[in-house]
Order: C-alpha cells, then sequence, then structure tokens
C-alpha cells in the first residue's frame, strides 16, 4: 500500500526527494540557461517545504534534459536550485555532483530544516542505464547517506531509473504531495467519473493516442476530436484532406476505433469546419472550410468556429473533461484560436476538469488562460498519457511494495 508525507518519521532524517524540475530552459545567460516555464518547479514546492517544516534534512534528485550520461553545461540545475530558493523562502544549497565524496560531506554537514539539490542526475549514465546493476549501484550509493525516499516527481513515474524505482526499493518511501494530487486527480476521471464524460483529443498523431483512446473507449459517453490526428480520422471516414497531416498506416486503426466507439453508443465528433492555409506562417492567408473542402496544396491547421461551437455545447453538459492535445497549431496566432476556444469552454464548464499535461497545459500557458479555471493541470507528459491508456507505471507501483 502506498504511503503518504504523513506516515513517515522525517524529524533530523536524511530524505531524498525525487523532484521532476525538468523545466523548459532557454539560451545561455551568463553561461548559464534560464527557466522558461517554471510550472513543475512551483509544484515540487509544497512537498519539499513540508519536509523541511517537519525537521528533515532534504535532497532534491531531479534530471534536465536527456544528456545521457554526460556532463552538458547547459543542462546544469544549478538556475532550477536558485529559483527553488526563491519560491520556498529558505536557501537551497547546490552540490555540482550526482554522487561521490562531495555530496557525502554536504550531506553529513546538513542541519534540520535544510534543502540540498544535487547536480542532474542524468549526468551519471547509471541514472538510465538498461542495466538494472547499473541503476542499483547509483541508488546504493545513495543509500548509504540517505534514510528515507519520497517520490515527487509525478513526469518521471513512467520510467525506470535509479533515481525513480531502485532508490525506492533500497528505503522506507512515501509519495509526495503531487503524485498524490495527480493520482487523484486521474483516479477520480477513470475509475467513478461523473457523467457525461467527455474526452477532448488533439495533437498530431493518431499513432500517440491510439492507447488511450483504447482505454477510454469503455469509460467515456463522447469523445471530440480535434488537431491533426483529425484528419487521419476524416481520411477514415472516407474524406479527402488535402495536404493535411495523415498518417496513412494509421487509417485502418482510426476506421477501428470509430467502428469500436459505435458499438459501445460512444459518439466521436469530428471537425466541422477547418482553419486552412497552404504554409504555417503568421502572415498566412487563411480560410474556413469544410474538412471536405479542403483544396489540394492547402493544409487543415486549426479547427473552426462552427467546431469550436458544438465542441463547447458539448462541454458544457459535461460532469467530467479529460483535455490532451491542442486542437490546432496554437504556437502561430492564426491557428491559435480552436485550442483558445475549446480551452476556454473546458475552463468555464461546471465539470470536473483534468488537462494532461505536455502541449494542453503549454497551450494553457501560452495563451495566457486563467490555469485556476482547471481542476487539475498534470505536470506529467509521457505519464499522464501512460496513466490514461491504463498501464502500471513503475514508479508508483514501486511505492506499493513496502522496502
Ligand atoms: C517529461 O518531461 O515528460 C519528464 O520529465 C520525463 O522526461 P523524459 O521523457 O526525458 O524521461
Amino acid at each position: 500500500m502506498t504511503r503518504h508525507l504523513d506516515d513517515l518519521d522525517v524529524d533530523g532524517r536524511v530524505v531524498i526527494v525525487r523532484s521532476d524540475l525538468n523545466v523548459p530552459m532557454s539560451g545561455p545567460v551568463e553561461g548559464l540557461a534560464s527557466i522558461f516555464d517554471e510550472r513543475r518547479i512551483v509544484a515540487s514546492v509544497p512537498t519539499i517545504d513540508t519536509l523541511r517544516k517537519r525537521g528533515a534534512r532534504v535532497v532534491v534528485l531531479s534530471h534536465l534534459g536527456r544528456p545521457k550520461g554526460v556532463r552538458v553545461p547547459e543542462l546544469s540545475l544549478e538556475p532550477v536550485a536558485t529559483r527553488l530558493g526563491e519560491l520556498l523562502g529558505a536557501p537551497v544549497s547546490f552540490t555540482d555532483e550526482v554522487s561521490g565524496p562531495a555530496v557525502q560531506r554536504a550531506v553529513d554537514a546538513a542541519q534540520p530544516g535544510s534543502i540540498i539539490m544535487l547536480q542532474n542526475t542524468r549526468f551519471d549514465r547509471r541514472e538510465t542505464s538498461k542495466d538494472a546493476a547499473d541503476r542499483q549501484s547509483l541508488a546504493g550509493e545513495w543509500a548509504t547517506w540517505a534514510d528515507a525516499f519520497v517520490s515527487d516527481g509525478f513526469g518521471v513515474v513512467h520510467r525506470e531509473q535509479a533515481s525513480v524505482t531502485d532508490i525506492a526499493r533500497l528505503l522506507p518511501n512515501a509519495a509526495g504531495l503531487l503524485v498524490d494530487q495527480e493520482i487523484a486527480s486521474f483516479s477520480r476521471v477513470l475509475t467513478d467519473p461523473e457523467r457525461p464524460f467527455v474526452v477532448v483529443m488533439g495533437g498530431s498523431k493518431v499513432s500517440d493516442k491510439v492507447a488511450v483512446l483504447g482505454h477510454l473507449l469503455d469509460r467515456v459517453d463522447r469523445i471530440l476530436i480535434g488537431g491533426a490526428m483529425a484528419f487521419t480520422f476524416l481520411r477514415a471516414e472516407g474524406l479527402q484532406v488535402g495536404d493535411s497531416l495523415l498518417e496513412e498506416d494509421m487509417i485502418p486503426v482510426a476506421e477501428q476505433i470509430l467502428a469500436d466507439a459505435r458499438v459501445r453508443g460512444v459518439e466521436t465528433v469530428l471537425p466541422l469546419d477547418v482553419v486552412i492555409a497552404r504554409e504555417i506562417s503568421a502572415e498566412a492567408r487563411t480560410e474556413v472550410v469544410e474538412p471536405s473542402a479542403i483544396p489540394v496544396g492547402w493544409k487543415g491547421l486549426d479547427i473552426g468556429p462552427a467546431t469550436v461551437a458544438a465542441f463547447a455545447d458539448d462541454l458544457a453538459h459535461a460532469r467530467t473533461i479529460v483535455w490532451n492535445g491542442p486542437m490546432g497549431v496554437f504556437e502561430v496566432a492564426p491557428f491559435a484560436e480552436g485550442t483558445r476556444g475549446v480551452a476556454a469552454a473546458i475552463a468555464g464548464s461546471a465539470a470536473f476538469t483534468v488537462v494532461g499535461g505536455g502541449d494542453s497545459a503549454a497551450a494553457i500557458r501560452k495563451l495566457g488562460l486563467d490555469e485556476s479555471a482547471f481542476n487539475h493541470i498534470s505536470t506529467g507528459g509521457g505519464a499522464s498519457l501512460e496513466l490514461l491508456e491504463g498501464r502500471t507505471l513503475p514508479g508508483l507501483a514501486v511505492l506499493e511494495e513496502t522496502p
């Protein structure tokens, strides 16, 4: 059974907190990259703050990017440690190593209530090694000086990695507050959703979402499909879609999903109109047409206003909503209105609303929408998708085993 923060005795103990501080960074300032979007850092604060106030000697672990076992200066966690300290209103001392004597010295000197952050765990190749013995050797080094482990990096719980799973097997462990909150939100929609349950799916590829659709088909009442993936579904319905993005090999899969939905009485709603252009550019000339009327040389890049209105109507009647994936190329102004309109309809609904992380969460921020209008915006991209696929996530399963 998974334990929680309150179940751990932490006073004066060295507690490793695995956070997911893998935040988007932008160009170097004085040699170090700067933080572009700090939402994951903000989300990691409650657990770290709670432990520090309970007298723990906190050691924060995280990865940043995919450095594959080498030191990449732009992927140093140092700027993240600085920002975490500002958000906590408490010093976070940064140790520029993942393990070894410097880490040991820092931990030995740590006082109750203090916070240390170690360097990017993926600078050590053992962190992500496919060989369990490698991962265990790194986790074993951490376990020599730590008394407990708290798993709070929801975005990485789908990974079998030293700082996610192997360390949890060596120490008394618990889920952190963020992981608890993420699990509670996804469980609510997956196990006992209030009806009608409407899912909004977008993004570019059907192949990324097939497993999610397969798992949700037995649970939802209606599926609204936008984004470039809609063109593969429209093609499966026999329409020509001009030069819109298509996954030819996924057309039979899309056909099967539509057929399975019909059998289950789940309504799938495809775009009624689309915004088309010849190219993706802020200056592109656009037109709104029915999906069957996209000329060759033009591509659909957003859902149109009639689709937004139809989706908004469905969403207004929903009691549970899951949204995963943008409705168009929201990063480019002429193609942002579909995502904006659907996001606003979700935000305005009385339903319990869950936004899968990744691109949908990024869209909410980029479009300047009020994040507090959604019940839950996941901090996980791949992890939230795998939960929606009904998969067992190794970083969560390990917390159910007692070390
Ligand atoms: C994410 O951004 O989805 C997580 O931090 C996991 O990162 P990864 O895909 O590099 O393992």
